[in-house]
């Protein structure tokens, strides 16, 4: 059996300055191709409100929906450690629903732990579900669960912000994650705290400095509606995608598919 990608492979990684490569996935066919190519992290992203999803931001996402593409993916992954993202509303209420859901990704979906977003306000929560022991990958700077609270998407930690940032990933740290998600921070500032820091951090938006790098899936491989700053698409899979569904349309119209060879005798 291939061995699985653990919490101590990551921690082996930064301390031999071993980069760590993350990416999303939300189905077992792309989860399989991202294990295929040497990807350590996969991480189920609540992203999956506006990647696959259809909604207008991750704020919508259930956390059955959440479980369900998690589970696929680990079907799909045998070598990269699976992280399920917790949804909205499925952790802030009280510490003792967030172990319960946390536990759920361990027991029903087969994942290898879970990641929330919050810093110092999290600490508690954090503590409770690692004393479960279920792994947690932490997140600060840029937090989309927050997006109606702060207002839009911006950058995060610029000036006398700093300094929070800064305390969020130490409280995260503190708290006993793995790792953390540093998320449209300035770069000065992620390479700061990655040398603050024990545990991995995994940039988006965060600059080269960091323990390794995350990106939306559908944003590097070019199915994204609008590419984020951050991103570079890697491949164009939209046109490739539209060029043959509209070749496999003509072919039907044109009565050349299905051909001798697609067809049973
Ligand atoms: O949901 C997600 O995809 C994320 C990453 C972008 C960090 O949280």
């Amino acid at each position: 059996m291939e061995k699985r990608i653990t919490v101590r492979d990551l921690a082996k990684m930064k301390a031999e300055g071993r980069k760590i490569t993350t990416v999303t996935s939300y189905d077992a066919i792309t989860a399989r191709l991202v294990d295929e190519a040497g990807i350590q992290l996969i991480l189920v992203g609540d992203s999956a409100g506006n990647t696959v999803l259809g909604y207008e931001n991750t704020i919508p996402v259930t956390l059955e929906e959440s479980l369900m593409l998690t589970a696929a993916v680990r079907r799909g992954a045998k070598h990269a450690m699976v992280i399920g993202d917790m949804p909205f509303m499925s952790y802030q209420v009280s510490e003792e629903e967030a172990v319960r859901n946390a536990g759920r990704y361990l027991k029903e979906a087969g994942a290898d732990g879970v990641k929330l977003e919050g810093g110092r306000s999290m600490l508690k929560t954090i503590r409770r579900i690692v004393d479960a022991s279920i792994p947690v990958f932490g997140h600060v700077g840029l937090l989309p669960q927050s997006v109606l609270k702060d207002g839009g998407y911006r950058i995060h930690g610029r000036n006398e912000e700093a300094q929070q940032i800064i305390d969020d990933a130490l409280a995260v740290q503190e708290a006993g994650a793995f790792a953390v998600v540093l998320e449209g921070v300035p770069r000065d500032l992620a390479k700061e705290i990655t040398e603050k820091l024990t545990i991995p951090t995994i940039g988006i938006g965060a600059g080269p400095f960091c323990d390794g790098q995350i990106q939306v899936v559908t944003d590097i491989l070019g199915l994204g509606t609008f590419v984020p700053r951050h991103a570079k698409v890697f491949t164009n899979l939209a046109q490739y995608t539209a060029d043959a569904l509209k070749q496999y349309r003509e072919e039907v119209e044109a009565q050349s598919f299905p051909a001798e060879e697609n067809t049973a005798k």
